[in-house]
């Protein structure tokens, strides 16, 4: 592996070992995402991926980057190579999809930012390892085969560490935590809809403390 892959992977990987939970959120209206993150941060969470399926997503991103020190933002659904180079201008620091495309493999290699690719077959693993990538989203989680799936991809592939996302929440994220192979789990229930448009930041920190204490 090259240096400079070496690099990112290793900067990729501090992001995810930041705690057990990457929070991804959904911000419709770009006032909601300072104080938003604020609330994950002072639960303990500090990545936070924004998922660029809104109009407020990259200004979201920018807001956060620019005015909470200790957050860490990405951007997630980074879906083009249109996307990955709006998301680093933006300030993100990360950016995820929840698969890949050749494209946006090559785009990734002409930008800065540590890129968490998706992957949900032994097949796209593999392929993504081949090309660097040991870090993975495991999307959809829930839907593509969950805890289980995961298990038995730790036998023949223990160099891919997974961040699974999609349908996990408080009571299924301990037991992907706990397979050698889950480097953190990501989720949008630390942010739930009705308490972001109440703007009732206090039970995020809530959620979000919930979700810092997760692993030991
Ligand atoms: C996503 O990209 O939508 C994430 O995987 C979040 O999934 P969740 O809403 O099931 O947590």
């Amino acid at each position: 592996m090259s240096s400079w892959m070496e690099r990112r992977q290793a900067e990729l990987a501090a992001i995810l070992q930041l705690g057990p939970v990457v929070a991804v959120v959904t911000i419709d209206d770009v006032a909601q995402a300072v104080p938003m993150a604020r609330a994950l941060v002072e639960g303990g969470v500090r990545a936070i991926e924004i998922t660029l399926r809104t109009k407020a997503a990259l200004d979201a991103i920018r807001a956060v980057a620019e005015q909470v020190a200790d957050a860490v933002p990405g951007a997630g659904t980074v879906l083009s190579g249109h996307d990955m180079a709006a998301a680093e201008r933006a300030g993100a620091k990360f950016a995820v999809s929840p698969g890949t495309t050749p494209e946006l493999l090559a785009a990734v290699e002409k930008s800065a930012l540590p890129y968490l690719p998706g992957s949900s077959s032994a097949s796209e693993a593999m392929w993504l390892l081949a090309h660097g990538y040991s870090r993975q989203k495991f999307f959809p989680a829930e839907p593509a085969g969950g805890v289980d799936f995961l298990r038995a991809l730790a036998g023949p592939l223990p160099g891919i560490q997974f961040c699974p996302t999609g349908g996990i929440r408080p009571d299924n994220a301990a037991d992907y935590l706990k397979l050698p192979n889950v480097i953190c789990v990501g989720g949008s229930w630390l942010t739930p809809k009705n308490l972001v448009q109440a703007g009732d930041w206090q039970a995020i920190t809530a959620l979000a403390r919930a979700a810092a204490r997760l692993r030991g």
